[in-house]
């Protein structure tokens, strides 16, 4: 049995370029966990932040804290992967040798790597069987976040008019499946070469960011989410209907005193949240119905190998990518 495993390891915090390829320890799994064999893992929005310590001034503090200040205290990045399941504990009985499994490391990392032990219990589940490794890989993070939001946060429903901001991205793509999945009227903003994309996604309307300004228009709506962070409040607010809900995925310390305040006193919302507190298994195990029968796609941009996880995380850093970023590690 091999006792070592490539992974990719940075040791401080910087460009691109501090990501290595490196032979370190393979995991051995307690008895409580199973030891999955990566095949495929992405890199989110967040990873360059992580691997640059580029966090917006409210969580440098909390992530200095958890995640090292002047190094990383973890050195394997990536949150979310698929694989199968090599070697399980000897106290799990949920899964067996060979189960092709997609899941979430959650504040672990440790998935830009050919081996990772996850808790039985963790946010793992078994793989939808009509998709591949990458695109299992690339379901979890845009996905949950978005699920989250919608439903859990936004308290979506049939017929509500949705407005999606950043209708592009790893979130936005599949927020518009999702919103269209609960059978509302979406409308996606993005910019012109994206246009095609997200109405083939599903969005009933789609507006050109680059040519029109969407604040101008009489439409009001039940719900906008902002999955990237680049509108305005105060218009948005007055964009909705009288109990909408304004949603965004990037926030600063006035989004969060107005979330506050629009709880309290005003029957239209502001919500933020870090999504990944509410992430459930049973979560999981609705985006692998959905996606086996049809109706929803987690869209992947481009796949690059391990070995040029450099060129995945210049990539991703431009802020442009379409949907996801898988990274093969098999
Ligand atoms: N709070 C949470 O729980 C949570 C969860 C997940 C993600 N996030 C955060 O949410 C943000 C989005 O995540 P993501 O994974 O969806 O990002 P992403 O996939 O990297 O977003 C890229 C997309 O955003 C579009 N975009 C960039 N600038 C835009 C603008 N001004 N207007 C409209 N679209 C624009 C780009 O399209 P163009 O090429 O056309 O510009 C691109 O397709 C990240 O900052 C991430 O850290 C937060």
């Amino acid at each position: 049995m091999a006792t070592q495993m490539k992974a990719v390891v940075f040791k401080r915090y910087g460009k691109p370029e501090v990501l290595q390829l490196a032979e370190t320890k393979k995991p051995i799994p307690k008895s409580n966990e199973v030891l999955v064999r990566i095949h495929a893992t992405s890199v989110t929005a967040e990873d360059p932040k992580m691997r640059g310590f580029n966090h917006p001034p409210l969580l440098k503090l909390p992530i200095g804290l958890l995640f090292g200040f002047r190094k990383p205290k973890n050195p394997v990045l990536g949150i979310e992967f698929s694989g199968i399941i090599e070697t399980v504990g000897s106290a799990v009985k949920n899964y067996s040798v060979g189960d092709q499994v997609f899941g979430y490391t959650g504040l672990s990392f440790g998935a830009y790597a050919e081996y990772k032990c996850m808790p039985k219990n963790g946010l793992i589940h078994v793989k939808p069987e009509n998709q591949s490794f990458e695109e299992s890989a690339c379901m979890v993070n845009g996905s949950l976040s978005a699920l989250v939001y919608l439903k859990k946060k936004g308290k979506i429903k049939k017929r509500d008019n949705v407005l999606i901001y950043g209708a592009s991205g790893s979130v936005g793509t599949a927020a518009i499946q999702l919103a269209k999945y609960f059978e509302t009227h979406v409308t996606g903003v993005c910019s012109t070469k994206n246009l095609a994309l997200v109405k083939s996604i599903g969005a009933d309307f789609v507006i050109d960011y680059s040519r029109q300004d969407f604040t101008q228009n009489d439409k009001k709506y039940d719900l906008i989410f902002d999955t990237v962070g680049k509108t305005s409040m105060r218009e948005c607010m007055n964009l909705l209907k009288p109990k909408g809900r304004y949603l965004r995925t990037e926030f600063g310390f006035s989004h969060i005193l107005a979330s506050i305040f629009t709880s309290l006193f005003n029957s239209k919302k502001v919500i933020v949240a870090s999504s990944n507190f509410y992430w459930k298994k049973e979560d999981l195990a609705f985006l692998k119905k959905i996606v086996e029968t049809g109706r929803f796609k987690p869209v992947i941009d481009t796949i690059f190998p391990l070995e040029n996880i450099v060129d995945a995380h210049q990539y991703v850093e431009l802020g442009h990518k379409v949907g996801n970023v898988a990274i093969s590690v098999r």
